[in-house]
C-alpha cells in the first residue's frame, strides 16, 4: 500500500472515529445549551409539570423521524426550531441529547435531518395545522 493511500485509509478512519464534535460549527453540547437547556435544563430533566424531561425519554431515544419532526415542527409550549436550526446543527443536538443523561439513542445525521425536513410523514396529531 503506498503512503498516499495509507493517509487516505488512516483520515477516513480519523474522520469516522472522531465524534461530530470535532465537525465544522459550535459542539452540540453548546447548541442545546443556547436552544433547549432553558426550558429542558442542562440536566436534561425539564421541569415538572413545565418541560418534559429529555432524559429517559422513549421518545428522545426511539425514531429519529418523530423526534426530528417534533423538533422541527414544535408541539404545544415548545417552539418550532426549522428556521432556525441547520440540518447539521440540528443533527448535533438531537445525536447530543440522544446520547447524553443516561439516554442510549442512535445518532443522527445531518442527512437524516434534511430527508425528513423534504419528506415529513404525516405525523400522528404533532404537527399543528
Ligand atoms: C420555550 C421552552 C422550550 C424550548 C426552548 C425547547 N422546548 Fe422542547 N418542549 C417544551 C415543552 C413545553 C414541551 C412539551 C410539549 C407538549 O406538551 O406537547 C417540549 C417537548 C419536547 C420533546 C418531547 C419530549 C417527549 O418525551 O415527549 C422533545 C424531544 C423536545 N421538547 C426537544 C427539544 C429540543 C431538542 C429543544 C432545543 C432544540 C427544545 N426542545 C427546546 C418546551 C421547550
Amino acid at each position: 500500500m503506498s503512503f498516499a493511500s495509507r493517509f487516505t485509509l488512516i483520515s477516513l478512519i480519523a474522520a469516522v472515529a472522531v465524534p461530530a464534535t470535532a465537525l465544522a460549527g459550535p459542539p452540540p453540547q453548546s447548541l442545546f445549551m443556547d436552544n433547549c437547556s432553558a426550558c429542558h435544563q442542562p440536566t436534561g430533566k425539564g421541569i415538572k409539570g413545565a418541560f418534559p424531561a429529555l432524559a429517559g425519554s422513549a421518545l428522545v431515544q426511539g425514531d429519529p423521524t418523530l423526534l426530528t419532526t417534533t423538533v422541527l415542527n414544535g408541539r404545544a409550549g415548545m417552539p418550532a426550531f426549522k428556521d432556525d436550526l441547520s440540518d447539521a446543527d440540528l443533527a448535533g443536538i438531537l445525536t447530543y441529547a440522544r446520547s447524553s443523561w443516561g439516554n442510549k439513542g442512535a445518532p443522527v445525521t445531518a442527512a437524516d435531518i434534511a430527508k425528513i425536513r423534504k419528506a415529513p410523514p404525516k405525523a400522528r396529531g404533532l404537527q399543528a395545522h
